[in-house]
């Protein structure tokens, strides 16, 4: 049976989409669409036409699974070109989301009508890619360059009213009203309407000049080819523009770019899914926040942006008080007004009996439905759940700095979790739009653990002769925003050496430990917030600068640690961070505590900003040939034979069969 059926009635072809989930285009999708605009063509009975969905969205875009290979004909750019070679008038009747390619199809129709559920927009470029069917030139015909520059370059989603406001759709309807108003206004257009046959709304060199300059800021090479072709495009035949759109997609799809942001993709729907159980999810709309730190009113913040009710406990006032200032967030010191909630978030103080006794004051006045979840980074979450009379409605769900921005989410089954929790929880994270991934019980979970091997292989380099600066030079060229050096002066040195003096008594001897941070804490130096730490701040200067005191702090930790420093470039600097990472990662899937080795880099890029081109730490060093990757392995392992012992066989020229599995697993 075609994804595409087509119905008749008074001289109106309504052709219906139907290729679940998300209506995605693939091979099946544009053959069925061409088929049927083939048949309309070839009769004289049809006044106009109607494509409309039988699913909950019009059409998500093109099936970027196929892209990986040639794609079949008919392509899109060539379905497009039916709907505007046929005489009489197409309208797209758009439900649901109309990305990319869906709504590229929408956009070579004579008239676009939108239900109230509607959204349409451009996630080409987040994808490594460009509208390749029609949209910059199509979509700057439509809405002028600017405007198309935006929507291109910043794939983000535009709503029904705004699109409506924008010119994007010409109506808004209600959704039951959606195919016979778009069968209305099919039957009422006198001929066709086609945005090829446009000239662009006029816009100022001036209102050109500052929408490329906002879209260019750090742009991807695929971001600023879709500037140019937005730009370009109207100033050309758009038989051209659409032709010269083309061959760049298509160059731009077939790079190792775009592959890995696929990758990435999947990876992502991957770690979603392994989260599914066929459990039933009570639903849940009201949240509790236990503890109004930080992170707690933050944590509020995100929750709420998703239209949870949302109410913070927390025994201090002045911290109740911080929350409420901007926000309808309902606040209270009493641990029974948690009762309404079916989710409560434990981001109390990270000590295991200040968590414990909050657990066991607040569990007689949940429903026995109610969920409680720890937000802890390292601690145990079993200790935790054996506090508690239901544990199985108990488990770790650890959002990252800053929660209300960071999309990731680690979801973590204690021993005792039941089904029915992981699904509350599964559903929760998608409506919170995050990203994500399962974790098992293990110092650090994944994501930390796998930064923490990162942060010990940048202080082993700085320790061999790399300056801090020279670190996050290397890696602010490997794609990072920032490198690890600045970072941590941002967030303050003092946690962290706290967690070490705490970890201290029971540290292996054979483990290499660096003490330039101890150092620099001791010194006074805890970063930004007081001046100086890794850099220095004067007069609270925005970015640090290398200065002689730590400097020499460091000269002073080589020497008592006997190491000659020698001069690090860049490659190794790269080649170790990454190598260092995939090791943890190797360990963490040997041991079960991440399920996939793609989880790792899912953590890596939505957490904490591994560059997504490149498609995580795994996927970049799986691309190599192998025997640099067994070089870099050795170099790793030498760095640290106790952390790095999964990467000894490197030593001897061999691929360490975990890595290899691995990396085998991500290609
Ligand atoms: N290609 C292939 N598979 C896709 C897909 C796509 N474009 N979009 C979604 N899927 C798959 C997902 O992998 C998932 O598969 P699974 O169930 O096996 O894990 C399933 O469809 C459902 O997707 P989600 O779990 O992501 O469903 P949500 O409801 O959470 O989200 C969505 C729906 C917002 C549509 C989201 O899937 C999405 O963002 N998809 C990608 C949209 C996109 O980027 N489109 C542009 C493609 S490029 C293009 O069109 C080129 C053109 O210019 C020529």
């Amino acid at each position: 049976m075609s994804v595409v059926s087509t119905t008749v009635e008074d001289g109106v072809a309504v052709l219906t989409m139907d290729n679940p989930p998300v209506n995605s285009g693939n091979a099946a999708m544009r053959s069925g669409l061409a088929d049927a605009l083939d048949s309309i063509a070839a009769r004289e009975d049809i006044r106009a036409v109607v494509i409309a969905s039988a699913n909950k969205h019009f059409y998500a875009g093109s099936d970027i699974s196929e892209f990986d290979r040639p794609l079949v004909d008919p392509q899109l750019p060539a379905v497009i070109e039916r709907i505007e070679t046929l005489t009489v008038p197409v309208v797209a009747a758009i439900t649901g989301l109309a990305l990319g390619g869906g709504f590229e199809l929408a956009l070579g129709c004579d008239a676009r009508i939108a239900d109230t559920t509607a959204a349409v927009g451009f996630p080409e470029v987040t994808l490594g890619i460009l509208p390749g069917a029609g949209g910059t030139v199509r979509g700057a015909r439509l809405v002028g360059v600017p405007a198309a520059i935006d929507l291109v370059a910043s794939a983000r989603r535009v709503k029904a009213d705004e699109a409506l406001r924008l010119g994007l759709v010409d109506e808004v309807v209600e959704s039951a009203d959606l195919v016979h108003a778009a069968t209305e206004r099919a039957q009422q257009m006198q001929g066709k309407n086609r945005l090829r046959d446009r000239t662009a709304p006029a816009a100022s060199v001036e209102e050109i000049d500052a929408a490329r300059a906002i879209a260019s800021k750090r742009a991807r090479p695929n971001v600023l080819a879709a500037i140019e072709a937005v730009c370009r495009g109207v100033d050309i035949d758009a038989s051209d523009a659409l032709a010269e759109e083309r061959l760049l997609f298509d160059s731009l799809r077939v790079g190792a770019e775009s592959s890995n942001l696929r990758y990435l993709f999947f990876a992502k729907s991957a770690a979603a899914k392994a989260l599914r159980t066929e459990a039933k999810a009570p639903a849940v709309s009201v949240v509790g926040i236990a503890g109004a730190g930080t992170m707690g009113a933050a944590l509020a913040r995100a929750f709420r942006a998703r239209r949870y009710d949302v109410i913070v406990y927390d025994t201090n006032r002045q911290a109740l008080d911080r929350v409420t200032a901007n926000s309808d967030i309902t606040v209270t010191d009493s641990i029974a007004d948690l009762g309404k909630t079916g989710l409560i978030v434990d981001a109390v103080f990270e000590d295991m009996d200040v968590k414990k006794s909050l657990l066991t004051s607040l569990e007689p006045h949940l429903a026995d439905d109610a969920v409680i979840v720890s937000n802890t980074s390292y601690l145990d979450l079993n200790e935790m759940a054996s506090a508690l009379d239901r544990p199985q409605r108990f488990a770790g769900l650890h959002f990252f700095n800053p929660p209300d921005r960071n999309p990731l989410v680690e979801v973590i089954r204690a021993g005792t979790t039941d089904g029915s929790t992981l699904a509350v929880l599964a559903s929760i994270v998608a409506k919170l739009g995050k990203s994500p991934i399962p974790a098992g019980i293990g110092d650090g979970f994944v994501a930390n653990r796998v930064y923490a091997d990162y942060r010990s292989q940048v202080e082993f380099l700085v320790e061999e002769g790399a300056s801090p600066a020279e670190v996050d030079a290397a890696l602010v060229e490997l794609g990072f925003a920032i490198g690890p050096f600045a970072v941590a002066d941002m967030s303050g040195l003092d946690i962290a050496w706290a967690r070490r003096k705490r970890l201290a008594p029971n540290r292996d001897p054979e483990q290499r430990y660096v003490t330039i941070a101890d150092r620099l804490c001791e010194a006074g130096r805890l970063g930004k917030k007081t001046g100086a730490g890794w850099y220095a701040y004067p007069d609270g200067a925005k970015r640090g600068i290398p200065d002689e005191v730590a400097a020499s702090i460091i000269d002073d930790a080589r020497r008592d640690a006997g190491v000659a420093p020698r001069s690090i470039d860049g490659d190794e600097i790269r080649d170790r961070v990454q190598g260092s990472m995939v090791c943890a990662a190797a360990s963490l899937v040997e041991n079960g505590i991440a399920g996939r080795a793609s989880d790792i880099d899912v953590a890596m890029t939505e957490g904490f900003a591994f560059p997504k081109w490149l498609g995580g730490p795994v996927r970049a060093l799986a691309l190599r040939d192998p025997s640099d990757v067994i070089d870099v392995l050795a170099v790793v392992h030498r760095s640290c034979p106790l952390s790095f012992a999964s990467a000894e066989p490197a030593t001897r020229g061999e691929m360490p069969e975990l890595i290899g599995r691995i990396l085998e697993s991500v290609r």
